[in-house]
């Protein structure tokens, strides 16, 4: 297998980054995760533009243009040959002398990007998930894809050893978002989802499945909602580029919907399935 080092597609093998990487010693860096589906890239502009957000928000200018780095990603997927399944991709600051402070000389920001097979969760989505609450312990800019995922990676270590496929966090009453994924919930027909703002990721899905509901007539409030809301909603889901519309069907042991995906969730999940194929 192939993957993509500075510009460059090598083997795998041999993509090495160097101890004093930014990205390895502070997380110093942004990322993002893109779906493959029949060979073809998902929403990869959409990915773009949030990894150059995510880049520009912390003082790291991509060293090549869209259409360069597309094209790489899309050589990438060909010398891989990749049909189902995601890239990752990650920019760090580069290589310098530790110190907190960014490197004052010219450094140029370290890529990486590589392929790997994931199938759809069809089980999943069938049937549902289950998840547990956790506090939102994570920094005040969540908005930009970072790197540093210590919260997220405690939260959903949480859910991993209760045997739950995902943590909803709450920062107070409040429910954010998954440890790696945005939630929904639905109230009395009305699709509800966090307001994109610093407390949560703008997850491509989201974006999609909010179109998808806007084209369809489903009524969507982009809106903070509390874990009482959360407690009494009629179906509960979530959304990632690799688990798609994902029911929850249980939280903290309680059921939603009496355990069974919801009418809207499953509506929602054909409508999404329009849009990959
Ligand atoms: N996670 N919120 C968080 C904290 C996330 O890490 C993700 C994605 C999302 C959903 O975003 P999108 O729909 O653009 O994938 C929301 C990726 C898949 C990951 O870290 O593997």
């Amino acid at each position: 297998k192939f993957a993509i080092l500075n510009g460059e597609i090598i083997e795998r093998s041999q993509a090495k980054v160097d101890v004093e990487d930014r990205g390895y010693q502070f997380g110093d860096g942004v990322y993002e995760v893109i779906r493959v589906y029949n060979g073809k890239m998902f929403t990869a502009k959409e990915h773009l533009y949030r990894f150059v957000r995510s880049a520009d928000s912390i003082g790291i200018t991509l060293p090549y243009k869209d259409e360069q780095l597309l094209e790489l990603l899309e050589t990438l997927i060909v010398k891989n040959n990749l049909q189902t399944g995601i890239i990752y991709m990650q920019i760090t600051r580069g290589v310098a002398p530790r110190n907190h402070a960014f490197p004052t000389g010219k450094v140029i920001p370290a890529l990486v990007a590589y392929t790997k097979e994931i199938n759809r969760p069809v089980e999943g989505l069938k049937t549902g998930v289950t998840t547990i609450l956790t506090e939102d312990i994570r920094w005040l800019r969540c908005d930009i894809k970072s790197l540093n995922l210590l919260g997220n990676l405690l939260a959903k270590q949480k859910a991993s050893e209760k045997g739950c496929f995902e943590a909803i966090q709450l920062r107070g009453n409040d429910v954010t978002e998954g440890s790696s994924s945005n939630i929904f919930i639905v109230k009395n027909g009305v699709v509800i989802t966090h307001e994109s703002n610093h407390f949560i990721l703008k997850g491509i899905t989201k974006d999609v499945i909010l179109q998808v509901c806007s084209d369809n007539g489903l009524p969507v409030e982009e809106r903070t909602f509390c874990l009482a809301e959360l407690e009494q909603a009629d179906e509960v889901f979530l959304s990632s580029t690799t688990a798609e519309v994902m029911p929850i069907v249980e939280i903290e042991g309680n059921k939603v919907n009496g355990g069974a995906v919801g009418s809207i969730t499953r509506k929602l999940q054909e409508l999404f399935e329009q849009e990959i194929e």
